[in-house]
This record gives structure tokens, sequence and C-alpha cells, in this order.
């Protein structure tokens, strides 16, 4: 999808992301468990309305990235209200151009599924965290029970037309192929969401 379209369908659904960051949600048990160790030079990438702001401590440094402005402004309130120190960033992730071992925590949730090639990304994350860092992600891919997977690849192209996100990416395939060591996993959902503790390769 053309990168001036997928921005449109973000910007439409910030309203609602705004509301779902204020709500308890079933995702919060997960945002909860992955985010407690997050501290010091924090890097979110598409941190949509700063849904994970309320997981981080108040002295961390957090830089904040988005292509979506209207998802940024809502962020920027989430941080004002919690009194965070953040640093926002309105750019495609994909082409973030910053320091090399600059973050000691990196952090994904919920985006892997929207960018078009998330093999480069993860490997991005790789080089932007530090080499004593972590990586936290929290994602969402193809199910192994075969009737889940088969309802996702049924509604990939509609989903992904609507709302932006792919729902039948093999997350933990990524993952393993990835320049990311991989030191934990916990799936749920019939093995579609996946909480994961990285860090660089040969860290
Ligand atoms: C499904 S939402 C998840 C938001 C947030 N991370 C969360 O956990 O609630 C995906 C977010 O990724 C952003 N996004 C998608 N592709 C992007 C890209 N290539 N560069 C920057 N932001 C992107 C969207 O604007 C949106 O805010």
């Amino acid at each position: 999808m053309e990168i001036n379209r997928q921005i449109k369908l973000f910007e439409k659904q910030a309203g609602k992301y705004a509301k779902r960051a204020r709500k308890q949600t079933v995702d919060h048990k997960w945002r909860r468990k992955l985010l407690h160790s997050a501290e010091g030079n924090i890097l979110e990438i598409s941190v949509g309305a700063g849904t994970n702001f309320q997981y981080y401590p108040e002295d961390a440094e957090i830089t904040a990235v988005d292509f979506s402005p209207t998802m940024i402004e809502q962020a920027k309130g989430v941080a004002a209200e919690r009194n965070l120190k953040v640093d926002f960033m309105v750019e495609n992730v994909e082409e973030l151009d910053l320091p090399a071992r600059s973050f000691d925590t990196v952090v994904s949730t919920l985006s892997m599924c929207s960018y078009p090639n998330p093999e480069k990304v993860l490997d991005k994350l790789g080089t932007l965290c530090k080499e004593e860092g972590q990586i936290l992600l929290l994602e969402h891919g193809v199910s192994t029970n075969r009737l889940v997977s088969s309802f996702q690849h049924l509604m990939d192209p509609l989903v992904k037309n609507r709302i932006g996100c792919h729902v039948n990416r093999d997350m933990l395939k990524l993952l393993n192929d990835s320049t990311l060591e991989i030191k934990r996993v916990e799936s749920s959902l019939f093995n579609s969401v996946h909480l994961v503790w990285a860090r660089p390769l040969h860290a």
C-alpha cells in the first residue's frame, strides 16, 4: 500500500486509539508484563496514542516515533498528563535514521503488522539498541490453530485495506530469521499474540 494512503488510514483511527489508550482493555495485562522492565533511554516505534506511556518510569528519557501526526498529538497529551519527558518524531519507521546503539530499551507493540518490510524494521531495532540493552515486543500474527489461521488468511486483504494491518504474518518466523537474539517468547490466543524479550545478536 502506498505510504500516504497508509498514513491517512491511521490518521482516521487516532481518536479511537486515544480512547482505547485510556481504557484497561485486554491487551493491558500483556503491556504491563512486558514493559515493567522498560528503563533508561527508551525508543518506542509506532507509538500510536501513547498507550504504553503509563508503564514507563517517570525518569525515563523517551523517544517516540509515528508517521501519523494525529497519533503523535494524542500521545503528546498522554505524556503531558504523566509528566513524561518525550522527544516526539513524525517519521516513517522504515526510514528512521537515529544513531546506532543509543537506546537502553527499544519497544514495539502491535506495529510489525503494518510495515511493508517488517524484517527490515526488526533488524533496525537491533542496531538502535545498546549492546547490553533490551528489545521488548508485543506483536500479533498468524495462529498455529488451523481454523483460526484460515480465518486470518481469509480476512487479511479486508483488514489490511480497512485498518492498515496484516493479521496473517508469521511473527515467530520473522523473529527467528531476524538479526535479534530472542531470549524469551510467551504466546497466547491460539499462539497468535506474542510477548517477546530480545536483544541485539552477539551482545
Ligand atoms: C496498530 S497501531 C499500534 C499503536 C501502538 N503501538 C499501540 O500499541 O497501541 C500501529 C501504529 O503504527 C503506526 N505506523 C504504521 N506504520 C508506520 C510506519 N511505517 N512508520 C511510522 N509509524 C507507523 C500507525 O500510525 C499506528 O499509530
